[in-house]
């Protein structure tokens, strides 16, 4: 090896910066290969599967099991009309990539082992692959000679094994496994079996790990002349001159390949990876290093010392050189000094070549595949390790990378909610009041940015303001424009980590299986964002004829400390209202979506029992002459309600509106739709019984006691309990609260005791029940109807892919329709109604600025019921945060 070219340490000073992980997908086998089309994500398996989510939402679509064992390379054709993999296993599958249907399945009649690697010229329309056993074959897909039948003898699943297979003494032979997980793999619509003749043995003295087809890559050849390109174990690059018909053979074999130029040493060490750069050709090998070699001159420019652990990947992407190691890192290198210039020349190597522009640690595990693609605005950049999960990073405004590039509207949307979620804004803690003013003053400033007229309002500096942004529309005169309020709350409940409750940081917005987990981003930061950019997207788009008003509070976790009054004092600031919108509660499953027309008011208490002794020592004063607070307090909350949750407050059911046949039909739908998807809600009767019960009629929770003292025999001097009452449409909650004072008043006036009681009322909501007929929830029908339509995208979750390639020669590929344009608002098939429904939960400003503004209210749920507000690992999916944003323009538009 020269001098200069030693494998030099990391010296580079190569900034150690991550690009924004968007997602991390995960699965439960190793990732060994990435594509990318313009629709999916496709990974292989350690199981022989082959893993699609769809890319953008990061939906998982479906999982094929596509080989019998790990699937060791998937490559998309440059025409995007197949995707070929190859796996530990003789055979190739040829795939859909939009249909995912199995289009071949290619065998060899040689013994080949593992395909460590194909390659393809969708010029030529031949495949080549390169084999453990050291040659590299070919076939013609449009060769109609090379199809076979189904239950040919020559396929490797019939054929004998001339090792394996071999009969024991006494003449039998062991039957060969067939796995459970084999028979899950779909049957192709054609099988193809090479040419005998199509192969070039001994191609290389070690394994074939990679291939490659590159045009006119060196001068020795044409410029327009397509040349397959093959790293092997033995580690020599071998280029390859592709012939259409082979002068070595006489034999009627399609295509032919030529040696045209061997780099390298036999028995240096594997090449494991390949990226080919206008006339520049970077092999990843052993031990972190990267070579580079010039195929015009035959010449290896440069070693570089580019990771720690083998470079499984290498590829060209962006104009910048990508690779991934067994060490975990990626990186990037730029690459722009080798360039070929338009002149065809090769420039002068200067100083600066093949510079390191960022490595970070992408994985704690192996990285075995990578992959890249423009997505929207955005540069994606996916990799693959044993740590069973895909990660996809963006890297679009990376490091050294001349000006911040702009990102794609979703991406751009997903980075707002991830800062607004990094705001701790917990306003029952007054430790986080710091944290809710600036919150607040990040979401003010996110308004101001993206156009609005922005204003705190300050809740007489007791509790977090309320935040105030209004959106001008274009309808001229003002005084005709429509006025919709859109009212949501920027603090979150606590979320406090303890061992491994939360599986990330809650104040870190983390993508993961097409999920964004932290706390608040379904309650409710996630759904302020989708309507934020919604306005945002019509007012770029000129199309927002209305006025829209954001008010969006900090305390309604804590029962919305001084809303009324703040609103009140503004009303002039406010102005008048058409619509109240809202979008703070979830859907009843997964699948269905829901609109919201009722909520339970609720009404928070706090009773506290106080004796005129300090805490006592229950043996030295405790007797039966003396009160104890706890004893009279829970005797007193003993008498709220019985054991069958019935309310003894007098006149407590007073009032409740009775139950309607139309309303008693509503709940029949509900619970025969919910019970069709998941027959466990069953049975049908139970379940309409419980959504009563939590929907339209009231309930009575006790939830804490509190006492004074340290632990011990102890009679306490002071005990209180919390203890809420949820409300329904027709009970008054003044009336109510009179009612439960006067109540524990009156039982407790009969216990005779020194002690005294007092009732504090902590805060209060009233019931809300919108009119699902109106205009504003007509309007959000439509809306929802259109977002939700149903596409033509393959779906059935974890099916095991039956629903690709039942073998059919008419589900034709390149005939296939596309899914349709997601973002098209107008021109999309209807899909069914969302379900209407209440919910048991509150919302303590709904009713009151109905009242207020004499305006009628709606309330879209974003979120799925599997989204765990104010639990751990609260979450909102991708899909659902884009669709709630086309949602919401369609309803600002049409308002
Ligand atoms: N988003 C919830 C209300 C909700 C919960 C609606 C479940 C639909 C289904 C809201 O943020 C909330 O937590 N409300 C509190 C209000 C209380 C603190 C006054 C509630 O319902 O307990
Ligand atoms: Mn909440």
């Amino acid at each position: 090896m020269a001098a200069g070219l030693q494998p030099r340490e990391f010296d580079d000073d190569c900034p150690d910066t991550a690009p924004d992980r968007l997602q991390e997908l995960r699965h439960d086998g190793s990732v060994l290969s990435i594509a990318v089309s313009d629709q999916y994500i496709f990974a292989g398996t350690s199981k022989g599967e082959i893993v699609v989510w769809s890319l953008g939402t990061y939906q998982h679509v479906q999982t094929i099991q596509a080989h019998k064992r790990s699937v060791l390379c998937l490559v998309l054709s440059d025409d995007g009309r197949y995707l070929f993999s190859s796996a530990c296993e003789p055979i190739i599958g040829v795939w859909c990539p939009r249909t995912l249907a199995r289009l071949y399945e290619i065998y060899s009649t040689y013994d080949v082992g593992d395909v460590f690697s194909v390659a393809y010229s969708s010029r030529r329309e031949i495949l080549y692959l390169g084999t453990q056993t050291q040659d590299i074959q070919w076939i013609s897909l449009k060769d109609p000679s090379r199809k076979v039948p189904h239950d040919s003898p020559g396929h490797p699943d019939r054929r004998h094994h001339r090792f394996f297979d071999s009969a024991a003494v006494g003449g039998t032979s062991t039957p060969r496994r067939v796995e459970e997980h084999h028979l899950l793999i779909p049957k192709a619509n054609s099988v193809l079996e090479i040419d005998p003749g199509a192969v070039r043995q001994y191609a290389h003295f070690g394994w074939v790990f990679c291939m490659l087809v590159a045009k006119g890559p060196t001068v020795l050849g044409d410029p327009d002349e397509e040349v397959l390109v093959s790293g092997g174990g033995d580690g020599t690059i071998k280029l390859w001159r592709l012939c259409d018909d082979g002068p070595d053979h006489d034999d009627e074999v399609l295509g032919d390949i030529e040696e045209m130029m061997t780099l390298g040493e036999d028995n240096s060490e594997s090449v494991m990876s390949m990226a080919i750069d206008g006339s520049f050709l970077y092999a990843g090998k052993v031990r972190g290093v990267i070579e580079l070699w010039d195929l015009d001159t035959k010449q290896k420019l440069r070693v570089i010392k580019a990771h720690n652990g083998n470079v499984n990947t290498l590829l060209m992407s962006f104009g910048l050189l990508w690779s991934g190691a067994a060490g975990g890192s990626a990186s990037k290198h730029s690459t722009v000094h080798y360039g070929r210039d338009k002149h065809g020349l090769a420039p002068n190597v200067s100083q600066k070549y093949h510079q390191c522009l960022s490595r970070w640690k992408a994985h704690d595990a192996k990285i075995l595949s990578t992959a890249a693609t423009a997505y929207k605005k955005d540069q994606l950049f996916f990799t693959g390790a044993n740590d069973n999960t895909v990660r996809v990073w963006r890297v679009n405004g990376m490091p050294t990378q001349a000006e911040e590039e702009a990102a794609s509207s979703e991406n751009v949307m997903i980075k707002s909610l991830r800062e607004f979620v990094s705001y701790k804004t917990i306003s029952s803690r007054p430790e986080f009041t710091e944290d809710c003013r600036k919150g607040a003053t990040y979401l003010g400033s996110l308004f101001k940015r993206l156009g609005a007229q922005v204003e705190m309002l300050s809740t007489g500096g007791l509790h977090n303001p309320i935040v105030y942004a209004k959106f001008g529309g274009k309808l001229e005169p003002a005084q005709q424009r429509k006025r919709v309020l859109f009212y949501g709350h920027y603090d979150v409940v606590p979320a406090d980590m303890k061992g491994d409750n939360w599986q990330t940081d809650p104040f870190k917005l983390e993508g993961r299986d097409g999920y964004l987990y932290g706390r608040g981003v379904s309650d409710n930061k996630g759904p302020i964002i989708a309507a934020l950019y919604a306005v945002s997207d019509l007012l770029q788009a000129k199309a927002l004829d209305s006025d829209i008003v954001f008010l969006i509070e900090g305390e309604e976790e804590s029962g919305s400390r001084g809303f009324q009054e703040t609103i009140r004092a503004h009303k002039d600031l406010i102005g008048h209202i058409d619509y109240v919108l809202l979008a703070n509660s979830y859907w009843l499953d997964d699948e269905v979506p829901c609109l919201t027309y009722g909520l339970r008011g609720v009404l928070h208490a706090t009773v506290c029992i106080d004796s005129k002794h300090p805490d006592l020592h229950s043996g030295v004063d405790g007797s039966n002459m003396l009160s104890e607070p706890l004893t009279d307090l829970t005797l007193l909350l003993g008498k709220l309600k019985d054991a069958k949750n019935h309310v003894n407050i007098p006149g407590f059911y007073d009032g409740i509106l009775p139950l309607t046949p139309e309303e008693e039909q509503r709940y029949d739908d509900i619970a025969r739709i919910l019970i069709k998807r998941n027959p466990a809600n069953g049975p049908i009767d139970a379940l309409k019984r419980s959504l009563m019960a939590r929907w339209r009629e009231p309930n009575l929770t006790i939830h804490r006691y509190n006492v004074s003292g340290p632990d011990g025999s102890l009679i306490s001097s002071h005990a209180t309990a919390n203890l809420s009452i949820r409300l329904v449409p027709g009970q008054e909650v003044e009336k109510i609260i009179e009612a439960l004072k006067t109540f524990l008043r009156d039982e407790y006036a009969v216990f005779g005791s020194e002690n005294t009681l007092t009732v504090r009322i902590d805060n209060k909501a009233e019931p809300w029940l919108g009119v699902p007929g109106n205009y504003i929830f007509r309007t959000l029908e439509e809306a929802v109807m259109r977002a939700w339509a149903p596409d033509t995208t393959p779906s059935g979750e974890g099916d095991g892919g039956d629903a690709a390639g039942n073998g059919n020669e008419a589900v034709d590929c390149a005939t296939a329709a596309l899914p349709a344009d997601a973002t098209d608002d107008e021109n999309k098939p209807k899909a069914r109604k969302p379900l209407y429904i209440r919910e048991g939960g509150s919302i303590p400003p709904i009713r009151f600025l109905e009242k207020e503004f004499n305006a009628p209210a709606a309330h879209l749920p974003c979120g799925q019921a599997s989204d765990a507000a104010h639990l751990d690992n609260e979450r909102l999916r991708v899909l659902n945060l884009m669709k709630s944003r086309e949602i919401f323009r369609t309803v600002f538009r049409k308002l």
